[in-house]
């Protein structure tokens, strides 16, 4: 559309100052070699702070290999992820080892260290031995390959008062873009929301993720394994999870307001969900995403994080019900929570098993098996003014309100296909608000990973209470 190259414009500028997530950017190729974690003393429960720990001489050597195989000296076999582009987990002998890669910020360079990491957590996989560890790569898996770290200059300080000022600035309605929108395509319908007036640039971000946050583009969707798109095939054609035989297992739609906690409710929805499918809707309780917000150190609060975490940290540390810690929307002190109960997680996975084994079959396969599970996805100008239909990505940009691709986190509980057109979607639970989309739901493209939806599913099982 016409005015994409603004928006490209605004993309460079924007793109250090409402940062999302942690600013490391690191592939599965730098994770793949073999890596020296130094050990922490210990014996230590999971209060410990590992920003404060110190290093030990006791190290542990671990080769990462394709896929998803870990190694350690003496030929033991384990499992690794990366997760996103931030940090990755290793399973091994019975330890479960977690750390974000290493970046360091000066002035407006961030440099992020793909070959080390920040002080990360191991903890034996019953959760009551705990350490802390610094991962370095000591042998990278092909040797003729160069590891040096990705570094990547944000020219913020030029720019930071006039970009700074631009994102405080409220949004501006504007009628041309709905109906660009409305006229290029006839798939989805546009609708002014009048309650964005009430939001700032920034805050909008925010809602949808936060900037920085980008998924990685592979290029179009990938084909599952043979024996799963095989069982995949055999499944119903529509599925609903807010109708099974007449029985809703879906928690109520909620609104994340202007913090960038999306992630934290597509985790905890998930869960809600299949609690309620467990145990056929006798239990139903409402989990407490501000816990995650001012507590997890899995997550960065307001500013982001992901649902693969998500499911690491409920199943370390728990969460409390909504009523033990209510939703304020914003970082507040964690707080005592000792007198509640917690709710925890049997176990979590990227659907497909590892990070970039995600396909459309997968996603449906553990839909209707498991429920509903934590997706992320692009979002662009035009999806903020979704209100009903297939969405897919038109191009149209919004020159009065400036907007980077965001990555966010939201709740996949359906699938199906439409009579009239025949084009296949996912149904989707947001965290705008009941008013937004199609009573806080939306539907996307299926089959073609519309917006990268088909690539980062994230599978986690909780305990239901007794
Ligand atoms: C952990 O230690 C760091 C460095 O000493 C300190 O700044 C931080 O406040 C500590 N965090 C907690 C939760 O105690
Ligand atoms: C991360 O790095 C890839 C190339 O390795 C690049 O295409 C992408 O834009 C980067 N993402 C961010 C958020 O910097
Ligand atoms: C649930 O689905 C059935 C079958 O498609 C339909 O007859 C029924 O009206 C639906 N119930 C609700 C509450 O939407
Ligand atoms: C699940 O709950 C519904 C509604 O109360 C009931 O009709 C059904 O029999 C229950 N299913 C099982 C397996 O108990």
């Amino acid at each position: 559309m016409r005015l994409s190259g603004v928006l490209a414009c605004l993309l460079v500028m924007c793109a250090d100052i409402c940062r999302g997530d942690t600013p490391a950017n690191c592939t599965y190729e730098d994770l793949l070699g073999t890596w020296m974690f130094q050990v922490s003393e210990g014996g230590h429960d999971k209060d410990i702070n590992c920003s404060a720990a110190a290093t030990s001489e006791n190290t542990m050597a671990v080769t990462l290999e394709k896929l998803s195989v870990a190694k350690d000296e003496v030929g033991n076999l384990g499992f690794f992820t990366l997760v996103y582009n931030q940090g990755f987990e290793v399973v091994i002998n019975g330890y479960k080892w977690f750390a974000f890669f290493k970046y360091t910020e000066d002035g407006g360079q961030v440099t992020s260290y793909c070959d080390r990491t920040l002080p990360g957590w191991v903890h034996d996989v019953l959760g009551n031995n705990w350490a802390c560890f610094v991962g370095k790569k000591v042998e990278p898996v092909a040797p003729q390959l160069d590891y040096k770290p990705v570094t990547s200059t944000r020219f913020i300080s030029k720019h930071h008062s006039q970009n700074n000022m631009l994102l405080q600035r409220m949004f501006t309605p504007n009628q041309d873009v709905i109906e660009a929108i409305n006229l290029v395509q006839d798939s989805w319908r546009a609708v002014s929301y009048p309650e964005y007036k009430t939001y700032s640039l920034r805050e909008l971000h925010s809602r949808a993720g936060g900037p920085a946050s980008r998924i990685p583009v592979r290029g179009g969707p990938r084909p599952a394994p043979p024996h799963v798109a095989k069982l995949a095939a055999a499944l119903p054609q529509h599925w609903d999870w807010r109708n099974v035989s007449g029985a809703n297992f879906v928690s109520p739609v909620r609104n994340q307001a202007s913090c960038g906690s999306c992630y934290s409710f597509a985790s905890m929805g998930m869960l809600e969900a299949r609690i309620r499918i467990q145990t056929n809707n006798t239990h139903t309780p409402i989990l407490s995403p501000q816990q995650v917000v001012s507590c997890s150190e899995y997550s960065q609060g307001c500013d982001g994080g992901f649902p693969y975490l998500m499911g690491k940290y409920v199943q370390d540390f728990g969460i409390v019900d909504e009523s033990c810690f209510p939703y304020v929307g914003k970082k507040t002190p964690c707080g005592a929570l000792q007198k509640c109960g917690r709710t925890y997680v049997a176990e979590y996975s990227y659907v497909g098993g590892f990070y970039g084994g995600c396909s459309e079959a997968a996603m449906m396969l553990e839909l209707v098996q498991k429920g509903p599970m934590a997706v992320s996805f692009e979002v662009y100008p035009d999806f903020m003014h979704y209100k009903e239909g297939i969405y897919h990505h038109t191009g149209v940009d919004d020159p009065f309100n400036p907007f980077e691709l965001t990555n966010h986190a939201v709740l996949l509980v359906g699938y199906g296909r439409c009579h009239m057109t025949g084009q296949n979607y996912w149904l989707v639970k947001n965290s705008w608000g009941g008013d937004w989309g199609e009573r806080g739901y939306f539907r996307i493209r299926r089959g073609s990973d519309e917006c990268s939806i088909e690539s980062i599913a994230v599978a986690a099982t909780p305990i239901p209470g007794l």
